[in-house]
Protein backbone atom coordinates (compact mmCIF):
# COMPACT_ATOMS: atom_id res chain seq x y z
CA UNK A 1 0.00 0.00 0.00
CA UNK A 2 1.36 3.25 -0.64
CA UNK A 3 0.09 7.26 -0.69
CA UNK A 4 -0.40 8.79 -4.34
CA UNK A 5 -1.00 12.05 -5.31
CA UNK A 6 -3.99 12.38 -7.51
CA UNK A 7 -5.16 15.78 -7.89
CA UNK A 8 -3.64 19.22 -7.46
CA UNK A 9 -5.19 22.66 -6.92
CA UNK A 10 -4.47 26.01 -6.00
CA UNK A 11 -5.54 29.22 -5.50
CA UNK A 12 -5.13 33.24 -5.32
CA UNK A 13 -6.81 36.13 -4.47
CA UNK A 14 -7.14 38.44 -7.50
CA UNK A 15 -6.01 41.73 -5.65
CA UNK A 16 -2.29 42.47 -6.90
CA UNK A 17 -0.42 43.74 -4.05
CA UNK A 18 3.14 45.47 -5.40
CA UNK A 19 6.30 46.24 -3.77
CA UNK A 20 5.83 49.68 -4.64
CA UNK A 21 2.15 49.77 -3.02
CA UNK A 22 3.84 48.50 0.15
CA UNK A 23 6.31 51.67 -0.60
CA UNK A 24 3.34 53.62 -0.18
CA UNK A 25 2.11 52.90 3.33
CA UNK A 26 5.76 51.91 5.06
CA UNK A 27 9.40 53.13 4.23
CA UNK A 28 10.43 50.19 2.02
CA UNK A 29 11.38 50.34 -1.31
CA UNK A 30 10.63 47.77 -4.80
CA UNK A 31 14.70 47.72 -4.60
CA UNK A 32 15.12 46.53 -1.12
CA UNK A 33 12.26 44.35 -1.48
CA UNK A 34 13.73 42.31 -4.62
CA UNK A 35 16.98 42.78 -3.53
CA UNK A 36 16.56 41.14 -0.15
CA UNK A 37 13.40 38.57 -0.91
CA UNK A 38 13.70 38.13 -4.85
CA UNK A 39 9.73 39.06 -4.42
CA UNK A 40 8.00 41.12 -6.68
CA UNK A 41 4.26 41.54 -5.82
CA UNK A 42 2.01 39.32 -3.38
CA UNK A 43 -2.18 38.99 -3.51
CA UNK A 44 -3.98 39.70 -0.71
CA UNK A 45 -7.53 38.86 -0.57
CA UNK A 46 -10.84 41.42 -1.14
CA UNK A 47 -13.47 42.86 1.40
CA UNK A 48 -15.55 39.76 1.21
CA UNK A 49 -13.38 36.83 0.95
CA UNK A 50 -12.17 34.07 3.93
CA UNK A 51 -9.45 31.95 4.36
CA UNK A 52 -12.04 28.65 3.88
CA UNK A 53 -13.29 30.78 0.20
CA UNK A 54 -9.57 30.37 -0.80
CA UNK A 55 -9.14 26.60 0.34
CA UNK A 56 -12.30 25.56 -1.34
CA UNK A 57 -11.07 26.91 -4.37
CA UNK A 58 -8.01 25.05 -4.21
CA UNK A 59 -9.82 22.15 -3.34
CA UNK A 60 -12.68 22.07 -5.78
CA UNK A 61 -9.45 22.13 -8.47
CA UNK A 62 -7.78 19.49 -6.60
CA UNK A 63 -10.80 17.06 -6.44
CA UNK A 64 -11.75 17.65 -10.15
CA UNK A 65 -8.35 17.07 -11.36
CA UNK A 66 -8.56 13.60 -9.49
CA UNK A 67 -11.91 12.90 -11.09
CA UNK A 68 -13.51 12.81 -7.41
CA UNK A 69 -16.53 14.19 -5.53
CA UNK A 70 -16.23 15.96 -2.25
CA UNK A 71 -18.21 13.27 -0.83
CA UNK A 72 -15.73 10.80 -1.80
CA UNK A 73 -12.92 12.24 0.43
CA UNK A 74 -12.71 10.36 4.19
CA UNK A 75 -10.93 13.28 5.98
CA UNK A 76 -9.74 16.54 5.26
CA UNK A 77 -6.05 17.80 6.90
CA UNK A 78 -5.74 21.40 6.58
CA UNK A 79 -2.28 23.57 7.42
CA UNK A 80 -2.68 27.31 8.89
CA UNK A 81 -1.08 30.05 10.61
CA UNK A 82 -3.71 32.25 9.79
CA UNK A 83 -6.98 30.73 11.16
CA UNK A 84 -10.33 32.05 10.43
CA UNK A 85 -10.97 32.07 13.81
CA UNK A 86 -9.62 31.33 17.20
CA UNK A 87 -11.70 28.36 17.23
CA UNK A 88 -12.51 26.25 15.75
CA UNK A 89 -10.00 25.74 12.80
CA UNK A 90 -10.26 27.02 8.75
CA UNK A 91 -10.80 23.14 7.85
CA UNK A 92 -13.96 23.13 10.22
CA UNK A 93 -15.58 25.82 7.67
CA UNK A 94 -14.05 24.60 4.57
CA UNK A 95 -15.72 21.20 5.20
CA UNK A 96 -19.15 22.92 5.11
CA UNK A 97 -18.34 24.54 2.25
CA UNK A 98 -17.49 22.06 0.13
CA UNK A 99 -21.45 20.08 1.15
CA UNK A 100 -19.93 17.99 3.67
CA UNK A 101 -22.16 16.46 6.75
CA UNK A 102 -19.82 14.62 8.70
CA UNK A 103 -16.62 14.46 7.20
CA UNK A 104 -13.54 14.26 9.86
CA UNK A 105 -11.41 17.34 9.36
CA UNK A 106 -8.92 18.88 11.62
CA UNK A 107 -6.35 21.62 11.39
CA UNK A 108 -2.22 20.80 12.07
CA UNK A 109 -0.39 24.09 13.26
CA UNK A 110 3.05 23.25 11.87
CA UNK A 111 3.26 26.76 9.95
CA UNK A 112 5.26 27.14 6.73
CA UNK A 113 6.19 23.21 7.68
CA UNK A 114 2.70 22.47 7.81
CA UNK A 115 1.98 20.83 4.03
CA UNK A 116 4.86 18.70 4.71
CA UNK A 117 3.83 17.38 8.18
CA UNK A 118 0.47 16.95 6.78
CA UNK A 119 1.64 14.65 4.15
CA UNK A 120 3.66 12.53 6.97
CA UNK A 121 -0.02 12.02 9.05
CA UNK A 122 -1.93 11.47 5.58
CA UNK A 123 0.46 8.83 4.25
CA UNK A 124 0.55 7.10 7.96
CA UNK A 125 -2.97 7.28 7.97
CA UNK A 126 -3.99 5.89 4.53
CA UNK A 127 -0.92 3.03 4.42
CA UNK A 128 -2.53 2.06 7.67
CA UNK A 129 -6.03 1.71 5.98
CA UNK A 130 -7.29 4.16 8.20
CA UNK A 131 -8.89 6.60 5.60
CA UNK A 132 -8.27 5.84 1.35
CA UNK A 133 -9.42 9.22 0.23
CA UNK A 134 -7.64 12.38 1.71
CA UNK A 135 -8.08 16.71 0.95
CA UNK A 136 -4.72 17.76 2.05
CA UNK A 137 -5.09 21.87 1.75
CA UNK A 138 -2.43 24.61 3.34
CA UNK A 139 -4.16 27.73 3.20
CA UNK A 140 -3.46 31.28 4.86
CA UNK A 141 -4.61 35.02 4.64
CA UNK A 142 -1.60 36.95 6.23
CA UNK A 143 -2.74 40.15 4.83
CA UNK A 144 -5.32 41.31 7.83
CA UNK A 145 -2.91 40.45 10.35
CA UNK A 146 0.21 42.55 9.41
CA UNK A 147 1.25 45.52 10.25
CA UNK A 148 1.41 48.38 7.26
CA UNK A 149 3.27 50.69 9.07
CA UNK A 150 7.23 50.86 9.01
CA UNK A 151 7.02 49.04 12.52
CA UNK A 152 6.56 45.80 10.95
CA UNK A 153 8.40 46.65 7.07
CA UNK A 154 10.59 43.53 7.91
CA UNK A 155 7.55 40.76 8.16
CA UNK A 156 5.11 42.44 6.20
CA UNK A 157 6.84 42.76 3.25
CA UNK A 158 7.57 39.17 2.65
CA UNK A 159 3.98 37.61 3.46
CA UNK A 160 1.07 36.34 0.92
CA UNK A 161 -2.63 35.11 0.90
CA UNK A 162 -3.04 31.90 -1.19
CA UNK A 163 -3.77 28.33 -1.12
CA UNK A 164 -3.13 24.57 -2.19
CA UNK A 165 -4.11 21.71 -2.24
CA UNK A 166 -3.62 18.12 -2.83
CA UNK A 167 -5.66 14.95 -3.26
CA UNK A 168 -4.15 11.89 -1.37
CA UNK A 169 -5.48 7.83 -2.61
CA UNK A 170 -4.59 4.26 -1.60
CA UNK A 171 -2.62 2.64 -4.34
CA UNK A 172 -1.65 -0.58 -4.80
CA UNK A 173 0.71 -0.45 -7.30
CA UNK A 174 4.05 -1.71 -7.25
CA UNK A 175 7.49 -1.34 -7.90
CA UNK A 176 8.37 2.77 -9.42
CA UNK A 177 4.63 3.18 -9.37
CA UNK A 178 3.87 6.67 -7.96
CA UNK A 179 3.59 7.79 -4.31
CA UNK A 180 5.53 9.16 -1.70
CA UNK A 181 8.34 7.50 -0.90
CA UNK A 182 9.89 9.31 2.32
CA UNK A 183 8.40 12.18 4.80
CA UNK A 184 11.02 13.55 7.57
CA UNK A 185 9.36 16.14 10.12
CA UNK A 186 11.50 18.08 12.81
CA UNK A 187 11.31 20.80 15.26
CA UNK A 188 12.60 22.77 17.91
CA UNK A 189 10.66 24.65 20.40
CA UNK A 190 13.84 26.48 21.96
CA UNK A 191 13.19 29.38 19.33
CA UNK A 192 9.56 29.47 19.41
CA UNK A 193 9.79 32.95 20.05
CA UNK A 194 11.85 34.05 17.39
CA UNK A 195 8.94 34.35 14.79
CA UNK A 196 5.65 34.57 16.65
CA UNK A 197 2.70 36.38 16.99
CA UNK A 198 1.97 36.61 20.75
CA UNK A 199 -1.50 37.90 21.46
CA UNK A 200 -4.02 36.93 21.39
CA UNK A 201 -2.88 33.94 23.31
CA UNK A 202 -4.02 32.12 26.19
CA UNK A 203 -0.65 32.13 27.53
CA UNK A 204 -1.13 35.57 28.57
CA UNK A 205 -3.07 36.36 31.94
CA UNK A 206 -5.68 37.71 33.03
CA UNK A 207 -6.46 38.31 29.68
CA UNK A 208 -5.45 37.31 26.38
CA UNK A 209 -6.13 40.53 24.51
CA UNK A 210 -6.38 43.65 25.65
CA UNK A 211 -5.75 47.50 23.89
CA UNK A 212 -2.60 47.78 25.24
CA UNK A 213 -1.56 44.64 23.27
CA UNK A 214 -2.84 45.67 20.39
CA UNK A 215 -1.15 49.70 20.42
CA UNK A 216 2.41 47.95 21.38
CA UNK A 217 1.77 45.66 18.44
CA UNK A 218 2.09 42.32 20.17
CA UNK A 219 -0.57 41.28 17.91
CA UNK A 220 1.51 41.07 14.70
CA UNK A 221 4.09 38.97 13.56
CA UNK A 222 7.22 39.29 15.27
CA UNK A 223 10.45 37.89 13.71
CA UNK A 224 14.41 37.68 14.25
CA UNK A 225 14.56 37.79 10.54
CA UNK A 226 18.54 37.25 10.06
CA UNK A 227 18.42 34.52 12.89
CA UNK A 228 15.38 32.48 11.15
CA UNK A 229 17.69 32.89 7.48
CA UNK A 230 20.75 31.07 9.38
CA UNK A 231 18.87 28.03 10.57
CA UNK A 232 16.65 27.79 7.18
CA UNK A 233 19.96 27.50 5.43
CA UNK A 234 21.41 25.08 7.83
CA UNK A 235 18.30 23.12 8.36
CA UNK A 236 16.93 22.70 4.97
CA UNK A 237 19.82 20.90 3.42
CA UNK A 238 20.01 18.84 6.49
CA UNK A 239 16.59 17.83 6.29
CA UNK A 240 17.05 17.35 2.21
CA UNK A 241 19.58 14.87 2.64
CA UNK A 242 18.28 12.73 5.55
CA UNK A 243 14.95 12.40 3.22
CA UNK A 244 16.82 11.69 0.11
CA UNK A 245 19.16 9.13 2.26
CA UNK A 246 15.77 7.03 4.17
CA UNK A 247 14.44 6.68 0.19
CA UNK A 248 18.13 5.28 -0.59
CA UNK A 249 18.47 8.59 -3.62
CA UNK A 250 20.98 10.99 -4.09
CA UNK A 251 20.33 14.19 -5.32
CA UNK A 252 21.28 13.68 -8.98
CA UNK A 253 18.31 10.87 -9.03
CA UNK A 254 15.96 14.13 -7.86
CA UNK A 255 14.17 15.84 -11.21
CA UNK A 256 12.41 18.79 -9.21
CA UNK A 257 13.77 20.76 -5.92
CA UNK A 258 10.59 22.28 -4.38
CA UNK A 259 11.32 24.79 -1.52
CA UNK A 260 8.84 26.37 0.79
CA UNK A 261 8.83 30.31 -0.54
CA UNK A 262 10.02 32.40 2.31
CA UNK A 263 12.73 34.36 0.55
CA UNK A 264 14.53 33.68 -2.89
CA UNK A 265 18.15 34.39 -1.74
CA UNK A 266 17.53 31.22 1.36
CA UNK A 267 16.44 28.98 -2.03
CA UNK A 268 19.37 30.03 -3.88
CA UNK A 269 21.85 29.21 -1.01
CA UNK A 270 20.50 25.71 -0.14
CA UNK A 271 20.67 25.03 -3.86
CA UNK A 272 24.16 26.41 -4.16
CA UNK A 273 25.61 23.97 -1.28
CA UNK A 274 24.31 21.14 -2.52
CA UNK A 275 24.41 21.72 -6.04
CA UNK A 276 21.85 21.49 -7.43
CA UNK A 277 21.07 22.68 -11.09
CA UNK A 278 18.95 26.01 -11.59
CA UNK A 279 16.86 24.25 -14.08
CA UNK A 280 15.76 21.52 -11.42
CA UNK A 281 14.28 24.75 -9.01
CA UNK A 282 10.83 26.18 -9.48
CA UNK A 283 9.90 29.05 -7.32
CA UNK A 284 7.09 31.39 -6.97
CA UNK A 285 7.85 33.42 -4.00
CA UNK A 286 8.56 36.18 -6.78
CA UNK A 287 4.70 36.43 -8.13
CA UNK A 288 3.37 35.29 -4.57
CA UNK A 289 5.36 36.21 -1.49
CA UNK A 290 5.38 33.69 1.08
CA UNK A 291 2.55 31.69 1.68
CA UNK A 292 3.66 29.79 4.44
CA UNK A 293 1.19 26.66 4.66
CA UNK A 294 0.28 27.08 1.10
CA UNK A 295 3.58 27.44 -0.42
CA UNK A 296 4.19 23.85 -1.28
CA UNK A 297 0.97 22.41 -3.00
CA UNK A 298 0.49 26.03 -4.95
CA UNK A 299 4.20 24.88 -6.23
CA UNK A 300 2.98 21.33 -6.72
CA UNK A 301 0.28 22.63 -9.25
CA UNK A 302 1.97 25.16 -10.87
CA UNK A 303 4.86 22.72 -11.92
CA UNK A 304 1.90 20.13 -12.89
CA UNK A 305 0.31 22.78 -14.55
CA UNK A 306 3.74 24.07 -16.51
CA UNK A 307 4.81 20.78 -17.25
CA UNK A 308 7.86 20.14 -15.35
CA UNK A 309 6.13 17.69 -13.38
CA UNK A 310 5.33 14.94 -15.46
CA UNK A 311 4.85 10.84 -14.72
CA UNK A 312 7.38 9.26 -13.41
CA UNK A 313 9.54 11.98 -12.13
CA UNK A 314 11.12 12.50 -8.47
CA UNK A 315 10.20 15.36 -6.63
CA UNK A 316 11.98 16.55 -3.33
CA UNK A 317 9.99 19.33 -1.08
CA UNK A 318 11.61 20.70 2.05
CA UNK A 319 10.89 23.53 4.32
CA UNK A 320 11.45 25.40 7.28
CA UNK A 321 9.15 28.14 9.25
CA UNK A 322 7.52 29.13 12.81
CA UNK A 323 8.49 26.78 15.59
CA UNK A 324 10.82 26.39 14.65
CA UNK A 325 9.63 23.76 12.27
CA UNK A 326 11.17 21.81 9.23
CA UNK A 327 10.59 19.25 7.12
CA UNK A 328 11.03 16.95 3.61
CA UNK A 329 9.33 14.75 1.41
CA UNK A 330 10.30 12.80 -1.35
CA UNK A 331 7.86 11.36 -3.95
CA UNK A 332 7.35 9.80 -7.11
CA UNK A 333 5.05 11.39 -9.58
O1 LIG B 1 8.47 31.72 6.45
C1 LIG B 1 9.06 31.49 7.68
C2 LIG B 1 10.50 31.61 7.65
N1 LIG B 1 10.91 32.97 7.42
C3 LIG B 1 12.06 33.21 6.83
O2 LIG B 1 12.71 32.27 6.43
C4 LIG B 1 12.54 34.63 6.72
C5 LIG B 1 14.05 34.70 6.99
N2 LIG B 1 14.57 36.03 7.01
C6 LIG B 1 14.64 36.85 5.92
O3 LIG B 1 14.17 36.48 4.88
C7 LIG B 1 15.35 38.15 6.03
O4 LIG B 1 15.96 38.25 7.30
C8 LIG B 1 14.43 39.40 5.80
C9 LIG B 1 14.04 39.51 4.36
C10 LIG B 1 13.18 39.32 6.67
C11 LIG B 1 15.18 40.70 6.20
O5 LIG B 1 16.36 40.80 5.40
P1 LIG B 1 17.79 41.05 6.08
O6 LIG B 1 18.74 41.17 4.99
O7 LIG B 1 18.02 39.98 7.10
O8 LIG B 1 17.60 42.46 6.76
P2 LIG B 1 17.72 42.87 8.31
O9 LIG B 1 16.51 42.45 9.07
O10 LIG B 1 19.06 42.48 8.87
O11 LIG B 1 17.71 44.43 8.18
C12 LIG B 1 18.71 45.16 7.44
C13 LIG B 1 18.27 46.60 7.35
C14 LIG B 1 17.85 47.18 8.70
O12 LIG B 1 18.23 48.54 8.72
P3 LIG B 1 19.61 49.01 9.45
O13 LIG B 1 19.47 48.58 10.86
O14 LIG B 1 20.71 48.30 8.72
O15 LIG B 1 19.59 50.49 9.25
C15 LIG B 1 16.36 47.10 8.67
O16 LIG B 1 15.73 48.07 9.48
O17 LIG B 1 17.13 46.72 6.49
C16 LIG B 1 16.08 47.38 7.20
N3 LIG B 1 14.81 46.80 6.74
C17 LIG B 1 14.15 47.31 5.69
N4 LIG B 1 14.40 48.31 4.86
C18 LIG B 1 13.53 48.55 3.86
C19 LIG B 1 14.14 45.75 7.23
N5 LIG B 1 13.03 45.55 6.50
C20 LIG B 1 13.01 46.48 5.54
C21 LIG B 1 12.14 46.77 4.48
N6 LIG B 1 12.44 47.82 3.68
N7 LIG B 1 11.02 46.06 4.25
Amino acid sequence: MRTKITGTGMYVPDRVVTNDDLAQWMDTSDEWIQQRTGILERRWIGPDQQPADLAERACRQALDAAGLEPNDIDCILLGTLSSQADFPGTSFFLQHKLGLEDTPCMDVRAQCSGFLYMLQLADALIRAGTHRKMLVVGCEVHSTGLDISTRGRDVTVIFGDGSGAVVLEASEEEGDAPGILEVRIHSQGEHAKRLWVEAPGSGISPSRLTHEMIDDGRVFPHMEGRFVFKHAVTRMPEVLLETLDAASLKIEDVDLFLFHQANLRINEFVAGKLEIPEDKLFNNIMSYGNCSAAAIPMLLHETQANGMLTPGKLVSMTAFGAGFSWASAVARW
